[in-house]
């Protein structure tokens, strides 16, 4: 089989290494990919976003699957696209993208529906949300509408946090269009816990669960990042905890969708906040973590293709989806400076490759003598073992051989759920 990858950070080379694993596949192809995922499959410079040139790459490449891993993409319709062709493709048609594409959707969703999320009010002008802030319990969080590369929440602590927020959103238009339409909502405060989960649209079975490590620095100080870290399972998620979300929020989330004429076929992902009054939804993904799938699919005993096809056929209620019981941790190491402002085009050196660890690069390109920085996120290292305190040793360990001078990585990454684990 031809099998296509539209991304191109470490989530889609974790999908790519995944789905490699099936003897079927032939050959994989990956848009844009990067220089670290040439590795593991034929990259090509074609833009995630430009879905008329993956369509034709996909006819002219006889593709026989598809996985759109990227949010944008996902969004802008690719799936559609492709299965107007006769390419079959893993993740959501444009409708419903829209639970994570438009916040204002999502919490429209959620109120309609009963699923336990933080009050909200939504806005599309500046002067309302400004009055609003004014009033509003704070702390309070202000939130674009639309696509803002994880940028686009604000958590204010203050009143006046709260104003420079919306001016930034609404009339500054720090975001563009995503912040011409916001979202201000209830301050929630716990532990949060990601839950990946494969559906197809009415089957839902949800993958182990994981702990995304959002700010840039130590003790969960800085900005807010794409993700520097990860460990899998996520202790703070009991079976309890579990058996709750699924009664009062994966369930009821999968048929809300279908009830408004957009059932949601792929990957559903929960961010969930575990507060005292029950766990909560922060966000809802229409796709893949990153980087928590690079925690989670390592931890996959069932072939990842043949449940995703499962999951576009329509037959997820008859395919086995089974996790080891081990543990991983996952270390993002990053450009110096990330997220605020960073230089690329610095040599990379990975050690050789060790049973039970894997590198998966995140922004790198290929010249002739190796592997250069490319962006913000670099590369994710991780190890799987019996326990998370072993596994996080070892991501750190394995992270420790990797030469990049302009690297830096949280060094704590698992602290939190090991303190947990030792209580
Ligand atoms: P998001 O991009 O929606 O995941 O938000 C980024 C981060 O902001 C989340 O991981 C939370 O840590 C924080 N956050 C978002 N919404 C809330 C909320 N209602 N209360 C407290 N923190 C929040
Ligand atoms: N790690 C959070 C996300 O993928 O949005």
């Amino acid at each position: 089989m031809n099998i296509l990858v539209v991304g191109g950070g470490g989530r889609e080379h974790a999908i790519i290494k995944a789905l490699k694993k099936n003897s079927d596949v032939k050959t994989v192809y990956c848009l844009p990919g990067n220089g670290g995922i040439q590795g593991d499959a034929e990259c090509y410079p074609v833009g995630a976003k430009n879905i008329p040139m993956i369509v034709h790459f996909a006819k002219t490449h006889r593709i026989d699957y598809a996985v759109v891993a990227q949010d944008d993409p996902l969004a802008l319709g690719c799936v559609d696209a492709l299965a107007s062709v006769g390419v079959p493709a893993f993740g959501p048609d444009k409708n419903a993208a829209r639970i994570e594409a438009s916040k204002v959707f999502a919490k429209e969703l959620m109120k309609k529906y009963g699923i336990p999320t933080a009050r909200y009010e939504a806005f599309t002008e500046s002067e309302k949300a400004l009055a609003y802030v004014e009033t509003c319990p704070v702390p309070t969080v202000v939130k674009a509408d639309g696509l803002a590369l994880g940028k686009g929440v604000t958590v204010c602590m203050t009143r006046e946090e709260a104003r420079r927020a919306v001016i930034a959103a609404m009339e500054d238009r720090a975001f563009g269009d995503a912040g011409s339409s916001i979202v201000i909502e209830e301050y929630l405060e716990g532990p949060e816990v990601s839950v990946l989960s494969f559906t197809d649209g009415e089957t839902l079975v949800p993958m182990i669960s994981s702990m995304d490590h959002k700010r840039a620095h130590d003790g969960d100080e800085g900005p807010n990042t794409g993700g520097m870290g990860t460990v899998a399972p996520n202790p703070y998620y009991t079976p309890e905890i579990a058996a709750e979300c699924m009664e009062r929020i994966f369930l009821p989330t999968v048929r809300a969708m279908a009830a408004e004429g957009c059932p949601f076929k792929g990957c559903l992902y929960f961010g969930l906040m575990l507060t005292k009054d029950g766990p909560k939804v922060i966000e809802y993904n229409c796709r893949f973590g990153d980087p928590e799938t690079q925690v989670v699919l390592p931890l996959l005993k069932s072939d990842l293709l043949t449940v995703m096809r499962a999951v576009t056929e329509g037959r997820l209620a008859e395919t086995p989806v089974e996790f080891s019981d081990k543990s991983a941790a996952c270390v993002i190491i990053a450009s110096k400076g990330y997220p605020v402002k960073y230089e690329s085009g610095f040599k990379i050196e990975l050690p050789a490759p060790e049973e039970g660890r894997e590198i998966y690069v995140a922004g790198a390109e290929a010249r002739e003598d190796g592997l250069y920085s490319k962006g913000g996120r670099v590369l994710g290292v991780t190890a799987v073992a019996g326990s998370l305190k072993e596994a996080v040793r070892e991501a750190y360990a394995y992270a420790e051989k990797v030469k990049f001078e302009n690297g830096f990585m949280r060094r704590d990454i698992g602290a939190r759920a090991l303190r947990l684990l030792e209580e």
